[in-house]
């Protein structure tokens, strides 16, 4: 792996300009996190209303899924317009007033960006299909001709990430390379058309005034040359490598990138989602000329297991510090089941896709006081963390929805072997005793919401200091007094332990309580100590 070692001024020049080396960032999703015209979907006069909320909780940026023109086939990320919102949403003048409100309270905002794919309602992909084979039209996608006699078969053997094959024909007989849905076919990034394309996009939402883009599937950009077929027939899992995954070309996409944002004032973010593996491979996405951000999943992937979440965090700490970048932490988002569930199954560490109602059910109780311990653990962490809407009120996934309201496109390309992503994106629940818990001024929701929603409504937990919320506000406001996102990790001798700066971090993952000396600054179960029991992490003063 090359490295580009930094010397101690300039790591702490950076440290002391870059805001979001220790930012706590919080994701939006846009569908479903505050309604304001009845329609059942979140808009952006409905986060507007929110920011005072997302301020009291103490988060320093939020992150927005895509908002942008598309009709939605895969929730926004399959973009047909890149500069304009979707009316489902608002309209320019929209964001602007969110990010201005935003701004306002020292808020940053970090908006989505999808360049490994368009939706086919793209006007680039309707003019694609409209010219002929190999016209210039159709170089800015990847079109090849099929296999077999009559080019009837697929190019090569790459399977769609949502199941099925990853190539769809037209009717004059090409295919298009989609690595997701139909909908989205990808673009050929070898293409100087694209990466200019992508430039201005970049300036459009910088000229608006953004802190930052965090970059969709930012390891599948370049594909391998040819466009092998893969080894295993099976679909690749992801952050596994292959022919489409973590090629090197990516890399100049993101140090041209890099140069854009420099052109702007202040410090803009860009992060990236990339299903790279080890930590070692994804520390090459946040090179000094890079990126400056990569969501850490295999931090995410670990579960509620001690030694794996040890030894993933020692390896995503050195891994990034060889490159000069901040280690992230992330536990939930739009794609995985939500962790107050995950780690209320049986196996801690399971990695289900989605959990439909024949599947095994999580402990709810049990999944929460895990999810409890494992947020104060990674809040406690040197580096910037993210935050999925609803997890700092304990949402559990919605694990009941039936076969007729799922709208991720894994179910159906799965034939519902695979439940898929939507349990984890049911519209909030700010209020009660309202209809749709709130969510808008109507009953209506694009998606239901589980009856175990309205107890844990914002309402109910704000002002409730054992709550879930207050968790996290104390846990957000003690960070920021310590510094500890910008702090470093000393691991205790034994035990699962560690000491950042003036506070110890001590999770208990055994089944015997185990002692805790000293002030209780906040604690996942509320303990004072002098003792800490299982499933449980508490902050300890250190005297
Ligand atoms: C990753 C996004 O987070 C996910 O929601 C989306 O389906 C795929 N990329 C494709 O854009
Ligand atoms: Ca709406």
């Amino acid at each position: 792996m090359s490295t580009l070692p930094l010397d101690d001024t300039a790591t702490e020049l950076q440290t002391a300009r870059e805001w979001w080396r220790d930012a706590v960032i919080y994701q939006i999703y846009p569908r479903s996190f505050a309604d304001s015209n009845g329609d059942g979907i979140g808009d952006f006069p409905g986060y507007t209303s929110k920011i005072p909320y997302l301020r009291q909780l103490g988060v320093d940026a939020v992150w927005l899924s895509p908002f942008y023109v598309s009709p939605q086939a895969d929730a926004g990320y399959d973009v047909a317009d890149y500069c304009d919102v979707n009316p489902l949403f608002g309209g320019l003048d929209d964001f602007d007033e969110f990010l201005r409100t935003a701004h306002e309270v020292g808020i940053r905002v970090v908006v989505d960006l999808v360049p490994n794919h368009s939706s086919d309602e793209h006007a680039w992909f309707r003019a694609a299909l409209a010219a002929e084979r190999g016209s210039q039209e159709r170089a800015r996608y990847v079109f090849r001709e099929g296999r077999g006699a009559q080019g009837e078969l697929p190019p090569n053997n790459w399977q769609s990430n949502f199941g099925g094959p990853a190539w769809t024909r037209i009717a004059d007989g090409s295919w298009y390379l989609h690595l997701f849905d139909t909908k989205q076919p990808d673009f050929d990034w070898t293409n100087p058309e694209v990466a200019d394309f992508f430039d201005d996009v970049l300036r459009f939402w910088l000229d608006r005034g953004v802190d930052g883009f965090r970059v969709d599937v930012a390891h599948a950009l370049i594909k391998a040359e040819n466009l092998p077929d893969i080894d295993d027939r099976k679909k690749v899992p992801a952050g596994d490598t292959g022919p489409m995954w973590d090629q090197e070309g990516v890399h100049d996409v993101y140090r041209r990138w890099h140069a854009v944002l420099d052109e702007y004032d202040g410090d803009r973010l860009l992060v990236a989602e990339a299903w790279v593996s080890p930590p070692e491979r994804l520390a090459r996405y946040v090179r000094p000329d890079e990126m400056h951000q990569a969501f850490n999943f295999p931090y995410m992937v670990a579960g509620w297991d001690a030694a794996r979440l040890r030894a993933v965090i020692d390896q995503s700490i050195e891994a990034n510090e060889s490159v000069g970048a901040p280690t992230t932490w992330v536990l939930s988002n739009h794609d995985v089941v939500r962790h107050a569930s995950r780690f209320g199954l049986a196996d801690p560490t399971s990695w289900p896709n989605g959990i439909a109602p024949d599947d095994e059910q999580p402990d709810a109780a049990l999944g929460l006081r895990r999810a409890r311990a494992a947020t104060l653990m990674m809040l406690a962490l040197p580096g910037s963390a993210y935050v999925y809407q609803g997890e700092e009120l304990g949402l559990p996934e919605a694990t009941q929805l039936p076969a007729d309201v799922r709208q991720d496109p894994t179910f159906a390309r799965t034939g519902g072997a695979e439940a898929g992503r939507d349990g984890c994106r049911i519209p909030l629940p700010w209020v009660k005793d309202a209809p749709a818990f709130g969510f808008g001024p109507s009953a209506d929701v694009w998606l239901p919401q589980p009856d175990s929603y309205g107890p844990l409504a914002a309402d109910q937990q704000v002002d409730d200091p054992s709550s879930t919320y207050s968790l996290y506000r104390t846990a957000l406001e003690l960070r920021a007094r310590y510094g500890l996102g910008s702090g470093s990790l000393a691991w205790d001798a034994d035990g699962f332990g560690f000491t950042n700066g003036s506070v110890r971090v001590v999770s208990n993952f055994g089944t015997s309580p185990v002692g805790v000396d000293g002030e209780i600054l906040v604690s996942s179960d509320g303990t004072a100590g002098p003792t800490l029991a299982q499933d449980a992490t508490a902050w300890v003063l250190v005297p």
